[in-house]
């Protein structure tokens, strides 16, 4: 039995995620933890909200609500639609956790112990008025460049020009409004990543089974210009992890917190200590030290391309510069972006499918399936209602829902709701298990490369597989001449309907359970031999017909969520 070590990059907590979010990390993370799982290895998949940074502070400010409060009811919402689609992570943790700061002061100051800490005094935006610093995006102004009056610090989102406060005619501050703001000096902690880009390149050159997507990114900041860039890892925000070596206070660094992009990756290792703490497991330092234990484990991270610098250079850095045996990932499965009918999913307008409204139109398997059978893996993808619809009513409707409803009805029709007896199977039924035999194979090739569109594709060969030898076979016409065949053919139809139910479930696990529950069967281990496989449910196996697994999307569904979801959510 292998170890595998799954996590999915951690969402903000700032609202609730599009598809596009969803199908960049943590859909195809758990379609891979579902498969180990399936496949019996021990796998600890873990998830968690990432709750620090402006973007926080700024939500929970426009809910007007404290920002600790604000986080809290975020993440039991963010939790609760996570398991409406199924996500089966171990544990769902949060980066504000106790384990979490602990951890990331813990790295700080083994950082610093290696001297790879340095401290840099800068100027920044200081509001009297507030008594605080004003990150980039807590000033607004007018922009120099198209005269609107509220642009933001970091940026102009009339006409996108990428700012600097001071640019800014007339800044003020977001929080109170006030114009009384100064440039004034402040320190800022630097990890000095800059000293250990040979031995980042060195790592990553090692890594030849990476997708060419995470290499390339990594790559490209490694040597771009100037090279890898030492990294900011403090910020004047309240909200946030204090600055602390170790227990230790850290002079001069009174009243700041860590950069979330510092603290969220080191979340992943404390939401291992949060699943202990929450009771749910033991020992995580089995699966994050290597002195404890983690050396057998296979450590897989799920993310969007615009993460994959922060995973290859800035956490690999933090860990390989602590000087302690901590686990390095093995490998990094990156994705591109969906864009949403013609344009791209947005936020702030509101454009596109949020995760609470999809599964409150439609059950979530139908939008795994969607999702992962067009996964953005080799170039960026989109969302159009058209395809949604055709590839639902298609590939779920028209052929393994109707696969199951078929034999299962005919079935019950014939013989009653048991396997029934006689016959034997023929050529017919070996050539069919030997095609079998040899997509499973290339399923499983598919699914530990994690190639996600491919293990689609070869999941759907299964499927028509089988359709094909119901189309063909035909027991309902068998059945007149030869009923003891037709028979054989049900019994073939019925283990097929079982077996669809396994080696689909890391797709669509709820509609696997429903199968699996109609065939009053819990035998889902995952197909060694397609012959022993198919012989499954035995003669006199009793079973219930299903109801209608998957129903087809309609014409006027779809011009409804076109229109419903072009934009204006608030
Ligand atoms: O891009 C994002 O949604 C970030 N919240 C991902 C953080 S992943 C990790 F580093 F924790
Ligand atoms: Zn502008």
């Amino acid at each position: 039995m292998a170890r595998h070590l799954i996590t999915s990059a951690i969402p903000y907590i700032n609202g609730i995620k599009h598809l596009g979010n969803l199908v960049g990390s943590q859909l195809p993370a758990d379609l891979f933890a579902r498969y180990q799982r399936g496949r019996g290895h021990e796998v600890l998949f873990l998830c968690a909200t990432d709750e620090h940074g402006t973007p926080a502070e700024l939500a929970a400010a426009k809910a007007g609500q404290p920002v600790a409060e604000y986080c809290a009811q975020m993440h039991a919402v963010q939790a609760d639609i996570a398991q409406g689609f199924g996500l089966s992570f171990d544990h769902f943790g949060r980066s504000s956790s106790p384990a979490n700061h602990t951890l990331t002061q813990h790295f700080a100051g083994k950082l610093a112990e290696n001297d790879l800490i340095r401290e840099v005094s800068e100027t920044q935006m200081y509001s009297h008025a507030d008594g605080r610093f004003l990150p980039d995006r807590y000033i607004e102004g007018t922009c120099p460049n198209c005269g609107f009056d509220s642009a933001r610090g970091d940026q102009c989102d009339n006409c996108t020009k990428q700012l600097d406060p001071v640019d800014l005619i007339n800044p003020r501050s977001v929080i109170s409004g006030s114009t009384d703001l100064e440039m004034r000096e402040t320190k800022h902690l630097y990890l000095r990543q800059s000293t250990m880009k040979d031995q980042l390149e060195a790592w990553i050159d090692s890594k030849t089974d990476w997708p060419v997507l995470t290499t390339s990114i990594a790559k490209k900041w490694l040597n771009d210009g100037d090279g890898l860039q030492d990294r900011g890892i403090t910020r004047d925000l309240d909200w946030g992890i204090p600055v602390k070596r170790g227990q230790q206070d850290w002079p001069g660094m009174e009243g700041k917190v860590f950069y979330v992009w510092f603290d969220a990756p080191i979340e992943y290792i404390a939401c291992a200590q949060e699943w202990v703490d929450a009771g749910k497991g033991q020992d995580w330092q089995r699966w994050w030290r290597t002195d404890m234990g983690a050396a057998d484990v296979t450590y897989t991270q799920f993310m969007g391309k615009d993460n994959v610098p922060f995973h290859t250079l800035s956490f690999p850095a933090t860990i390989l510069g602590s000087g302690e045996p901590w686990k390095l990932v093995d490998y990094i499965k990156s994705f591109n972006y969906l864009n949403y009918d013609g344009g791209q999913f947005s936020t702030s307008r509101g454009r596109g499918v949020f995760m609470d409204q999809a599964l409150d139109i439609l059950p979530a398997d139908y939008w795994r399936w969607w999702l992962l059978s067009h996964a953005p893996e080799s170039s960026d993808a989109e969302f159009t209602w058209d395809n949604f619809q055709a590839s639902v009513n298609k590939d779920l409707a028209d052929v393994l829902g109707n696969f199951v409803s078929r034999i299962t009805k005919f079935c019950r029709a014939k013989f009653g709701e048991t396997v029934p007896e006689g016959g034997a199977w023929g050529p017919q039924e070996a050539a069919l298990i030997a095609e079998l035999g040899q997509r499973l194979r290339a399923y499983e090739g598919h699914m530990e490369a994690m190639e996600v569109r491919k293990s689609a594709q070869e999941l759907r060969a299964i499927w028509v597989a089988g359709n094909e030898y119901l189309q063909s076979a035909a027991p309902w016409s068998t059945f007149k001449e030869n009923p003891e065949q037709a028979a054989a053919q049900v019994r073939m139809g019925l283990n097929l309907v079982r077996l669809y139910a396994v080696l689909s479930a890391p797709f669509i696990p709820f509609a696997a359970q429903t199968i699996l529950t109609a065939m009053k069967c819990d035998a889902h281990s995952w197909p060694d031999d397609m012959q022993t496989a198919l012989g499954a449910l035995p003669v006199g196996h009793a079973f219930e017909v299903p109801d209608v697994l998957f129903a087809k999307i309609t014409d006027e569904q779809r011009e409804d969520w076109q229109a419903r979801f072009a934009g204006q959510r608030s």
